[in-house]
């Protein structure tokens, strides 16, 4: 039977394997599979095992994917059993004509004419001409090993040389331009070379079948990459770069991780993130999200660290949500900003990236950020847009449960986070009088609050934290985690706190005038101190605080910051890390950050701590805490 290329592929592809073989006998989840009695040989004991696109049975040797399930469960010849699985996947079976039949031909030796592109290409690389391009490569860090995984090459100078090359293999050039390696002249005097003095990346597909190249200039220059054009075996929106050794690797329990490039796969691979994959060139389509879940519930997407980045993850977010289902979702990680998966694992080991992952954050805790960047809430009717929005994101999930939870998580954080603006008078950060004197909690005397826009405020509160930081670094060990998680809204802000931890993890002196120093020595002067001069700054922020005050405060704004969602999962993460610390000083550090944690997440329940962010919201730690 003759079927078009790629039709079996989309016929398994539609067709969950579980569910059909469900049918037939009963299986139990085990781990990422499942497993059940073998329909196939009576026995009592599970030695059926359904992968995700393949059956085994280890008690009679039964294997097959779904096509030959219902061959052997049904007694069905093969297009039998293609017509049924078809008509349930709702596809045409496409007819068996001699055009089809010519056309898989085709596509057979386009797999072949690919193939032996990529051979020559490889072999090149380590020809006289490839010298530099492998210089190139070991340059920027990859192995021999590596090179050959990837089966990487080298163009050579273009002029016709691959034709040349596998004119000897009987390849023919209309057979190149199919396989979208050269493209016919205008005036058909002849072919040009696609690629020309660039490194080979060879694409293939989930099963290892070259499909197209990516082509990268040597150093600098435009276009920095070329990519091969749609043919016959190459849909862009369907092929995600490291697929087929992905698979592999998250069959091995590696992370899916999906990153922007070529480079950033490669480097991942080879410092041991063997499910990295990078779509190629554009944003995630629904076709490779379902390609990523095939592999797991839950890839994680990494951003940039940078503005762009942001709004490409809530691009992702939002278009991720139409195909939620409860077994799957997304994660979200950010990169630390100018570096990308390449240069983090090349210039500070895998440490670094895996750090990254461990701050992915689950779609729906990340959502409700990306949706409300940018969005002022100051006016009923901003903050009503922003309710709608919420809403109509949340009712894009075809779930109606998970659309149910997801909008209420989103609007519990939205009245978490911002609270309506309350008139009256008063400036920013003044002290109202009278009734507020001290000792009195403002929660028990609510006065009337200035109204101050969320950016102001969440502005506020994240330069008093960083305040309070380079004034007392000796604080940094116990809050080091919290403030490595913390958005802190401004890139710059985002910056100077990664310069302090990067400060902190060189193991200095905890002093402040080194560290303001250090600051200087990297171009941050003029925000050091400016943060530290700021005249609205809360005296618990001040140089001259006492300690206890200086921490109190910092973990108030710190609360007030990370909200109460975020707060909630911090301590369930500290509360494990304490159940499984190791040692007993991690299992002691552990246990403060619990205890941290908990009374943050207490006191911002209690509503103890006014929204302001400013003096007002000072008082509680002041004079609740403060004198004890
Ligand atoms: P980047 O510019 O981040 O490249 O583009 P990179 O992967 O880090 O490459 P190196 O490290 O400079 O070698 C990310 C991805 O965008 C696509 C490629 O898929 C690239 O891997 N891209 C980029 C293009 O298709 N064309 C271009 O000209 C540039
Ligand atoms: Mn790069």
């Amino acid at each position: 039977m003759a079927l078009p290329p790629n039709f079996l592929d989309e016929l398994r592809h539609r067709t969950p394997l579980a569910p059909l073989v469900q049918r037939k006998t009963r299986l139990a989840k085990s781990g990422r599979n499942w497993k059940g009695c073998c329909p196939f040989h009576g026995e009592k004991t599970p030695s059926f095992y359904v992968y995700d696109d393949h059956y085994h049975c280890f008690g009679c040797g039964a294997h097959g994917d779904a096509i030959s399930f219902v061959m052997q469960a049904e007694g069905l010849p093969f297009p039998e059993a293609v017509e049924r699985l078809a008509g349930e996947a709702g596809l045409q079976v496409p007819k068996a004509t001699p055009e089809a039949a010519a056309r898989e031909r085709r596509a057979r030796d386009l797999h072949d004419v690919l193939e032996a592109a990529q051979g020559a290409f490889a072999r090149r690389l380590h020809l006289a001409e490839g010298a530099e391009a492998l210089a190139y490569l070991r340059r920027r860090g990859l192995t021999e090993d590596t090179i050959a995984r990837f089966g990487l090459g080298w163009s050579g100078g273009g002029r016709g040389v691959l034709a040349a090359a596998l004119k000897a293999e009987g390849i023919t050039p209309q057979q190149l331009a199919e396989a979208g390696l050269v493209r016919e002249r205008e005036d058909g005097s002849g072919f040009n070379d696609l690629y020309f003095n660039r490194v080979i990346f060879p694409i293939r597909d989930r099963r290892g079948r070259v499909i197209s190249f990516g082509g990268r200039i040597l150093g600098d220059g435009q276009p920095k990459y070329v990519n091969g054009p749609e043919t016959a075996l190459f849909s862009k929106r369907r092929s995600l770069y490291g697929l087929d050794l992905a698979r592999e690797g998250a069959f091995r329990g590696a992370p899916v991780v999906v990153v922007e490039g070529y480079m950033d796969v490669i480097a991942l691979h080879q410092a041991g993130f063997g499910a990295a994959v990078a779509p190629l060139g554009t944003a995630l389509t629904a076709e490779q999200m379902e390609e990523l879940w095939r592999l797991t519930p839950e890839p994680i997407l990494c951003f940039d660290g940078d503005a762009a980045g942001g709004r490409a993850a809530a691009r992702a977010a939002e278009a991720a949500l139409p195909l939620l289902s409860t077994e799957r979702s997304l994660k979200l990680a950010t990169l630390p900003p100018g570096e990308d998966p390449d240069t983090l694992v090349t210039r500070r080991g895998p440490a670094a990236f895996t750090a990254v992952l461990e701050g992915a954050r689950s779609l729906s805790a990340a959502l409700y950020g990306l949706l409300a960047e940018g969005r002022p809430v100051a006016t009923p009717e901003q903050r009503a847009a922003l309710r709608h929005r919420l809403a109509e994101v949340a009712a894009t999930i075809p779930d109606k449960t998970l659309a149910a939870e997801y909008r209420s998580a989103l609007l519990d954080r939205f009245f978490a986070t911002t609270r309506p603006p309350r008139g009256g008078a008063g400036g920013f950060g003044a002290r109202a009088g009278g009734a507020g004197g001290p000792g009195r909690r403002p929660v028990a005397a609510p006065h009337p609050r200035p109204a101050i826009s969320q950016a102001r405020t969440r502005g506020f509160q994240a330069r008093a934290l960083l305040a309070i930081t380079l004034h007392h670094p000796w604080l940094l060990p116990e809050v080091e985690e919290s403030l490595a998680s913390l958005d802190l809204g401004e890139p710059a802000l985002a910056r100077l706190r990664d310069a302090v931890l990067a400060w902190l993890a060189e193991g200095h002196e905890l002093d402040s005038r080194r560290l303001m120093d250090q600051l200087a020595g990297t171009g941050m002067a003029d925000l050091s101190t400016g943060l530290l001069r700021d005249p609205g700054l809360p005296v618990a922020a001040g140089k001259a605080a006492q300690p206890r005050d200086a921490l109190e405060a910092w973990w108030h704004f710190f609360g007030l910051l990370r909200g109460e969602a975020e707060l909630e999962e911090d301590q369930a993460g500290a509360q494990r890390a304490w159940e499984e610390a190791a040692d007993p000083v991690a299992q002691a550090r552990a246990q403060q950050r619990l205890i941290r944690l908990k009374l943050t997440l207490a006191a911002l329940r209690r509503g103890e701590w006014a929204e302001t962010g400013g003096e007002d919201g000072m008082a509680a730690i002041t004079d609740g805490h403060g004198h004890g």
